[in-house]
Formats: C-alpha cells, structure tokens, sequence
C-alpha cells in the first residue's frame, strides 16, 4: 500500500503532538552492551528484549510518548506474550521507527572525522522496515567541534548523505528524522556551538532542498546549543535556550513540523529543564519536543539492575522521566516536580548512536 504525503505529514505531526515526545530505545549491540555493562548486567539477546519490553509496557507512559525509535533486532524481536514488540507498541497508540543508518564511520582523507554510512541497499531495507511496522526513521551524522573542526568537507559530505537518507524514506512512504549532531564533547563555548550548529544546519536544509525532500513531512532532530560540557563556563538554562531558539529561527523553516532535541550527553535534569525554557519562549513556527535517549533511559536503567523483581520500579522511573518531558512539551516543567522521582540518576552515559 502506497502512503500519500498528507499521510506523511499526519504521522510526523503526530510524532510531535502535543505534550508527547520520542523515546530514542534504537541502541545498536555494542552500545546496549555498554549501558548494559554500567548496572553490570550481560548484554544477552533475551535480556536486550526484556528490557525493551518493560519500557514499551509501561503502563500511561502513551500519554507521554507518541513514538519509540527502534534497532534492528528489536523491530523483529517478540515480547513474552508473543506478539511482536512493534505491535505492543502500536497497539498502545505509540508509533514505531526505525534507526537505519550504519554509523558513524572515518571520512577518507581525514583522521578524526566521521560520515554516517548506510545508503547502499537502503531502499530495500526501507521497503521491509516499513513491512515490519516502521513508520518513521532515523539517521544520525556527527560533527565534531575543536579549534579546527568541523571542517566544511565534513558538514557537507553528512548533509548529503542525510539528505539522500530522507529522500529515500519519503519515496518509501516513511517520515525521515534528520539528525545531525553537533557533539558538545570538547572545551569549545555555547558561541562556536551555536556557529557550528547554525552553519551545519544551512547546510543540511541546502541539501534537503536540493535533493526534493518535503519539509513537511520530515522531523529535526538536533543538539541543542550548549557550552561545551569541558568548558570552564557552562551556559546557564536560560542562556541555552534562547541560544537554541535563536539558532533554529535562523535556520530551520517553519514548514518543518517540529523539532526533536537529542539529549547528547546532558544530566537528565539539565535535558528536561533546557527543553522547558525553550517552550516557555514560545509560541514557535514548530513544536519543540523531545527524543531522548540517554536522558529518558539513564534512572530506569539504574532502578532496574537487570532484575526481574525490579521491573516495576524500572517502569515507575521511566514515566516519571517521560512525564517530567512532557510537562516540558508545555513550559511548565520546575524542579520541584522531581521529588516524585522514584531514583535519581547520577552516571554518565556516553554516546555512540
Ligand atoms: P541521546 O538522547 O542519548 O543523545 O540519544 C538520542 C539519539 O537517538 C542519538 O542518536
């Protein structure tokens, strides 16, 4: 079955409906096994789908999550009941994506700077993807920061593979999330990350353009503009989001439904407050929203342990983060409300997706 493109957009203005947000669960094997190895817990195939289960079967947390981005084990994988962990998904109102780049993987001619790799045969995989229940995906370019990077080769060559990426989603009838990442690893300031991130944007919606994509059905997914997290003076909550806001006024057209921020490594607190400030801003020419992993996985990983009788408590952090991102979506989020928080997270988790 063909899907149209007032289809296309019904589904990436539902990803972005108000109050919800995306729960990014798309961790590839090596990076699972690492947050996994952080609770001390072995990262078995049976123990990947337990885990994902208890976040997909949380109970309320649709009200709060309109999508989930998925790996590609998981979107094949079936839950305890035996239905498939796509469907649990759609039938509690949430909608499946699917990550389908191939990572980050070093550019030619340069040593430290990467191009997202997975192009060839992704019409293919797309077609089964969207088979298997996939209504949306997702690909992630990183741009490195330093005194000499990132350099234009870099922005330019992941702008067109980003590009050709959500070319061949719509094509396929699925909603491509575009993410380029600007890292905040690194001592730069909140200024060069919001010049890096507003010339790696130009670039990227250059690109878009060029290669026919409908920016009406298609999602942002970016950092948000930060200091970098080994700067000496880190910028404060307010100061990031009008940062961010001002940066993406400049550079994101307003036919884009929405934004999805990445949590890239910020506190979950710090993730929600920042996103919060951003709203309360508003109103904005696109919903700004949520699509977090580490800042939506972090307490629930650690109130879980692994343990079979920890599930519940696994699931009572979760919603609570999802909740707490929700209230966000609305500008209202303070501080305050964390003391409902079942556990507090505190380790940090590295990026690799
Ligand atoms: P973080 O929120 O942990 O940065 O992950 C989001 C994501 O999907 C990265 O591609």
């Amino acid at each position: 079955m063909t899907t149209t493109a007032n289809e296309l957009q019904a589904t990436a203005q539902a990803i972005v409906a108000p109050g919800k947000g995306i729960l990014a669960a798309d961790e590839s094997s090596p990076t699972i096994a690492k947050r996994f190895k952080s609770i001390d817990v072995e990262s078995t195939e049976d123990k990947r789908r337990e885990y994902r289960e208890m976040l997909f079967t949380t109970p309320g947390a649709s009200a709060f999550i309109s999508g989930v981005i998925l790996f590609d084990e998981t979107i094949r994988q079936a839950a305890s009941t035996g239905k498939r962990l796509a469907e649990v998904l759609e039938q509690d109102g949430v909608i499946p994506g699917i990550k389908v780049d191939k990572g980050a993987k070093l550019l030619a001619g340069s040593c430290d700077e990467t191009v997202t790799e997975g192009l060839d045969g992704l019409r293919e995989r797309l077609t089964e993807y969207k088979g298997l229940g996939a209504r949306f995906a997702k690909w992630r370019a990183v741009i490195r920061v330093s005194d000499a990077l990132p350099s234009t080769y870099c922005m330019d060559a992941n702008a067109h593979a980003l590009a050709r990426y959500a070319a061949l989603c719509q094509e396929q009838g699925i909603v491509p999330i575009v993410e380029p990442e600007v890292l905040m690893d690194g001592a730069h300031t909140i200024e060069r990350c919001e010049a890096v991130t507003t010339e790696t944007l130009q670039r990227v919606f250059r690109e878009l353009q060029r290669q026919r994509v409908s920016l009406e059905s298609m999602l942002l997914k970016p950092n948000m503009i930060v200091s970098g997290s080994e700067c000496p003076v880190q910028a404060s909550v307010a100061e990031v989001a009008a940062a961010t806001v001002r940066c993406f006024r400049r550079t994101v057209p307003a036919a884009v439904p929405g934004i999805v921020f990445l949590s890239g490594g910020q506190s979950d607190e710090k993730a929600t407050a920042h996103l919060s400030a951003m709203n309360a801003l508003g109103a904005h020419p696109w919903e700004l929203s949520f699509s977090y992993g580490r800042a939506l996985q972090a307490a629930t990983l650690k109130a879980w342990g692994g343990r079979d009788d920890r599930i519940e408590s696994g699931k009572q952090a979760f919603l609570h983060r999802a909740k707490m991102n929700s209230e966000a979506r609305y500008g209202r989020y303070t501080s305050a409300m964390e003391a409902a928080a079942p556990t507090a997270s505190g380790d940090k988790l590295v990026s690799q997706d």
